[in-house]
């Protein structure tokens, strides 16, 4: 990949420049929690976005996409927005760090990426993660990794319309190699957890389903769980966000809040606690314990928060029947990938048969991605 970024760049612009990466991300437990206060427990993954990148001496940015073979070149007000979603993200990470006060000048970039789309491996973020990370390098800003990490946030929200938590930046720009981080969304604390289950393999299944709409659900999902928050404050103004709210306390509002609000919020309520559990038993090595509340993730995934799909709902099936150790929808969900913890023994038998069975009831293979945990972003 970077031999291939560099010739274009130099064929483009007739020099080099500097390599900057980031990466996507997996998620072991904790979805839907991060824009509600609560924990999540991400790691940054073996693929993800590479760019070289040079200052141009202009007010401008060019920009090639190796993966849309395309060209775009922007200005830096607010007016110059590109039309190219890609671009968006580039450009949305340049006006975020001006906002913050950030140096932003032109600069020549040539970028490509091994993430695969619409897998729910956080392309966006590894994307959004790079260029944060390459400019403040770049211009020296000196704007720490949260803020980072929140450069990405606000990108997706205010020029992708995605109303994200802070989980998949934060993982990308943080991310280390061999290590799980537990995250509170709250108050920001984080915590390293090495990951190497022995006798275990966590493996991808990647539907290679995306819904439309996805993003509004997303934004439906999270002003569900705002309105419950809201309801159960004026008992409890202590709390903030939904994740501070005891089960019992949502309880008290159910018929104040539509039935569906109150589902949502259960959900949530119950994976906060669940990425709790998992950080105990992971102490104990208790895998068996992992795996059980991953599969209670799907279940509340599916049918309380709804963001499961016909497909993933199989690959789980599938996954419980096998007697896998651990299997649920990953990420914002409405396709994409399952995450599964699988004995090393089960691990072929497991493949093999989710490919057969999946391509036979849906016509479509699924991707198989083996999971290595890695680094953020970094300058190469
Ligand atoms: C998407 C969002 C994240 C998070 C997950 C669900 O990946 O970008 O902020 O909410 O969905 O856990």
């Amino acid at each position: 990949m970077k031999t291939k970024i560099q010739e274009k760049f130099k064929t483009l612009f007739g020099q080099d420049g500097v390599f900057y990466a980031s990466a996507g991300r997996i998620n072991l437990i904790g979805e839907h929690t991060d824009y509600n206060g609560g924990y999540v427990f991400p790691g940054a993954i073996d693929c993800g976005i590479m760019a070289e990148i040079k200052l141009n001496g202009t007010q401008k940015v060019k920009a090639f996409s190796m993966d849309y073979d395309e060209f775009v070149e922007f200005g830096l007000g607010e007016e110059d927005k590109p039309e190219q979603q890609w671009a968006r993200y580039i450009f949305g990470v340049c006006r975020e760090t001006i906002k913050r006060g950030g140096k932003v000048e032109g600069f020549n970039t040539v970028f490509a990426g091994d993430v695969p789309l619409g897998a729910g491996l956080s392309s966006s973020a590894a994307l959004e993660s790079t260029f944060a990370f390459a400019l403040n390098d770049i211009f020296k800003n000196n704007i720490d990794k949260f803020e980072l990490a929140k450069i990405g946030q606000s990108t997706e929200h205010n020029y992708a319309g995605v109303k994200c938590g802070i989980m998949d930046q934060f993982a990308s720009i943080f991310g280390k190699k061999g290590s799980l981080i537990r995250l509170n969304c709250k108050t920001l604390e984080y915590k390293y957890f090495p990951f190497n289950p022995e006798g275990y393999k966590l493996v991808l299944i990647d539907s290679c389903v995306k819904h439309e709409l996805a993003s509004s659900a997303y934004n439906k999902r999270r002003a569900s769980c705002e309105n419950a928050a809201a309801a159960i404050r004026k008992n409890h103004p202590e709390v903030e966000f939904l994740s501070d709210a005891k089960r019992v306390w949502l309880d008290e509002v159910r018929e104040d809040i539509p039935e569906e609000d109150f589902l949502r919020a259960e959900y949530v309520i119950g994976e906060v606690q669940r990425v709790l559990d998992v950080c105990d038993a992971l102490e104990r090595g208790d895998y068996e314990t992992v795996g059980e509340m991953m599969y209670q993730t799907h279940f509340g995934m599916s049918r309380l928060y709804e963001v499961s799909c016909e497909e993933l709902d199989f690959l789980n099936k599938l996954a419980r029947k096998m007697d896998v150790t651990g299997s649920r929808v990953m990420g914002g969900g409405f396709g994409g990938c399952t995450i599964n913890l699988v004995k090393e023994e089960l691990y072929e038998p497991f493949v093999k048969a989710a490919k057969e069975q999946f391509e036979a009831k849906f016509g479509h293979a699924p991707k198989v991605y083996d999971v290595v945990i890695s680094d953020g972003a970094r300058k190469l």
